[in-house]
């Protein structure tokens, strides 16, 4: 797959460096203000990495990756232009001050209003970078959970597949507006933040389903 990345940062570039170790994916690093950094990041992950404007790199790709500070959203999207037809994985979490979800409206919902015609997922963002990239590298029975959310199933598999090749165990948690507990803050009863394993996806989304808090994981020392 094609693979725009627009803000190459902490998350960005965990996810360059996993899609890139597949062997099977191309990255288009995208930088509104620090070229030179991503320069040297391209150089080190060799011919699949190149390093291009937003819209160009969105041009240029099937899937597009956003993770950038919440406030710089409206930012990055403008560079971007439309993102209408492209597979979106949102990394973004709700820290931020400008164009916050209303009461009742998860961020993931919020989101996908932002990006018209996008097939438009959230995934990448329950766990901080360093801990998602040292897991990434676990023998398969030891693999963590990425949850994935969105209102395009084709879209989901799609992404699915992604974060297998990424060394992950992809789990659809259900639409954008079943979001809520796979974003900010960590709390009980919801997976963000939390390490689950494959284990314990049953209990999971048998308690999302009958509408339960969701069970804490075992905790993985
Ligand atoms: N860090 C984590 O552990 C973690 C974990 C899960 C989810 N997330 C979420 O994923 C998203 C990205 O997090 P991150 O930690 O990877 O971000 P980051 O490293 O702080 O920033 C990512 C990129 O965004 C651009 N940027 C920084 N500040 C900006 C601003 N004020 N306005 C516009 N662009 C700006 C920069 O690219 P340029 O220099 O090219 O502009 C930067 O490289 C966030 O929404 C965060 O909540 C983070």
């Amino acid at each position: 797959v094609r693979i725009a990345i627009l803000g190459v940062g902490r998350i960005g570039s965990h996810c360059a460096r996993r899609f890139i170790a597949s062997g099977k994916h191309e990255v288009r690093l995208a930088y509104l203000h620090d070229r030179e950094r991503l320069d040297a990041l391209a150089q080190s992950l060799g011919p699949q990495a190149s390093v291009v404007p937003p819209a160009e790199a969105v041009h240029g790709s099937e899937l597009v990756v956003l993770s950038v500070p919440w406030d710089g959203i409206g930012d990055w999207l403008s560079q971007a232009g439309s993102l209408a037809g492209k597979i979106v994985i949102d990394t973004c979490n709700q820290f931020g001050t400008i164009s916050l979800p209303q009461a009742g409206e998860t961020a993931a919902a919020h989101n996908a209003a932002r990006m018209p015609g996008a097939r438009y997922t959230k995934s990448f963002n329950t766990l901080t970078a360093q801990f998602q990239a040292d897991a990434a590298a676990r023998p398969k029975d030891q693999r963590i959970v990425q949850w994935v959310c969105g209102d395009d199933a084709e879209a989901k598999r799609v992404v699915a597949g992604l974060l297998e090749d990424c060394g992950y165990v992809p789990v659809d948690l259900g639409g954008t507006a079943a979001a809520a507990v796979m974003e900010s803050p960590r709390r009980a009863g919801a997976v963000y933040g939390e390490e689950y394993r494959a284990g314990d996806v049953p209990a999971v989304l048998a308690a999302l389903r009958a509408g339960r808090p969701i069970p804490p994981p075992p905790g993985y020392g």
